[in-house]
């Protein structure tokens, strides 16, 4: 059945000019329709425009149409959560109070927390429970609007156990309402048994893991944490050249903690995006400019560790195509809020209420290589619509640290309300 949302006081269609990454001025360009209505037909979007404009062109569809009245509300397209290490076993709250007490980061993964921690954790979780945390932070998710997610794989760091969190994720998207678009980062971290051995564990990567990856179709992208004391950038360059030759896209962790040239390494190896960020180099910031790199940048990390945050306005004025998300993993941001992790990114980098409206859209949807199906409200592209409580797009950052959302609908089919 047809659906008809509609006079919203805003509909923000995200519109721009084409289906990739927007840069600089462009990422100001939210395509506001006042008094808008969205013409909705099966799993895709028909029409957007004035309610008497669609009444014109459409008069049967709409005779037939369900109705939902957004009067008063602001009409956006689903957000895309473009980072996540989605399944995962356990919880680290115990570490967030070490840290609170003084202990870093890096300090508690090098004494067999961290990352290590999680692994254990995933390892000995079964399929089952896994799939049933993760059912139910993806609709966590949905409740806050977020209609397609990323998923990094990582915290397995042997085959058994990567291929458990993929499948997870496979299944997943069989079986939950939110898309999800799955990484393979089984270069996290070096699992504990190789500790010693780094590239002996690089090896296995390479040639056990990223051709059954590949193989069974498990993962698009690939991902390495490339960091001080984790992968260097040799190592971090073979595996993404590797991952290449199986038709995986690279993706790489860079410049978080410590400047690495993990910036200037994305923009050589045509990584679609470099992600984190925090501290990258001027270089690095041009590099990726020239070739075009998406920045996903995700601010509840360098909340959550109470690191400097990355240079977002600088990466935006320069011409860097910047994406936001919410990292969301038990370690260094356990949030599910992408409204609040757009809200950090205005106060804290600097970017506008309608680049970071961009940010968790249309650039979220390039850097998953999704920019032709969402992100954007556009006749033909997947009907994935969100209904807000409030009166205009300003509003959404202004009432910080709230859930807006009034209604979801995802593939043209309404679920949350
Ligand atoms: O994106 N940097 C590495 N990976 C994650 C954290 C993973 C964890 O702490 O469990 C991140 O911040
Ligand atoms: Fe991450």
């Amino acid at each position: 059945m047809p659906t008809l949302i509609k006079n919203a006081n805003e509909v923000i269609t995200l519109k721009g000019n084409g289906q990739g990454p927007r840069t600089k001025e462009a990422m100001k360009e939210i395509g506001i329709i006042e008094n808008g209505s969205v013409l909705v037909n099966q799993d895709r979007i028909v029409a957007i425009g004035t309610l008497e404009e669609l009444q014109k062109e459409y008069p049967e569809l709409i005779a037939d149409s369900e109705v939902i009245d957004a009067t008063g509300k602001v009409v956006m397209p689903g957000l895309v959560d473009c980072h996540t290490h989605l399944v995962h076993g356990g919880t680290r709250e115990n570490e967030f109070n070490m840290r609170l007490n003084g202990s870093t980061y890096m300090e508690i993964m090098n004494a067999g927390g961290g990352i290590h921690s999680t692994t254990r954790s995933t390892r000995q979780a079964s399929f089952e429970e896994l799939y049933e945390k993760t059912y139910n932070h993806l609709n966590e998710f949905l409740k806050y609007g977020i209609t397609t997610v990323e998923a990094k794989s990582g915290y397995g760091l042997d085959w058994e156990n990567e291929k458990k969190q993929l499948e997870v994720a496979k299944k997943l998207q069989e079986t939950h309402a939110v898309d999800i678009v799955s990484t393979f980062m089984g270069a996290h971290a070096v699992p504990a048994e190789y500790k010693g051995r780094e590239d002996e564990f690089v090896e296995i990567v390479i040639n056990e893991m990223l051709p059954k990856v590949a193989e069974e179709q498990l993962a698009e992208f690939n991902d390495v944490f490339c960091e001080k004391g984790v992968f260097t950038p040799e190592q971090s360059r073979r595996i993404l050249e590797a991952g290449k030759q199986y038709g995986l896209t690279p993706k790489i962790h860079a410049d978080e903690i410590e400047p690495y040239e993990g910036a200037e390494m994305a923009a050589e190896v045509g990584a679609i995006s470099a992600e984190h960020l925090l501290v990258a180099s001027d270089e690095g910031i041009q590099r990726m400019a020239e070739a075009g790199t998406i920045a996903v940048l995700l601010p509840g990390t360098a909340f959550f560790l109470r690191a400097p945050f990355a240079r977002g306005r600088l990466m935006v004025d320069e011409g860097v195509p910047v994406a936001i998300s919410t990292d969301f993993n038990p370690g260094s941001s356990p949030t599910i809020s992408l409204p609040f992790i757009m809200n950090l990114a205005c106060m804290n980098m600097g970017l506008t209420l309608e680049e970071v409206l961009t940010a968790t859209t249309m650039n979220a949807a390039c850097a998953i290589n999704r920019g032709d199906q969402i992100g954007s409200l556009e006749e033909g592209k997947k009907a994935d619509i969100l209904v807000l409580n409030v009166a205009n797009y300003k509003q959404l950052q202004y009432y910080y640290g709230m859930n807006h959302t009034h209604l979801v609908m995802k593939n043209g089919r309404v679920v949350v309300k």
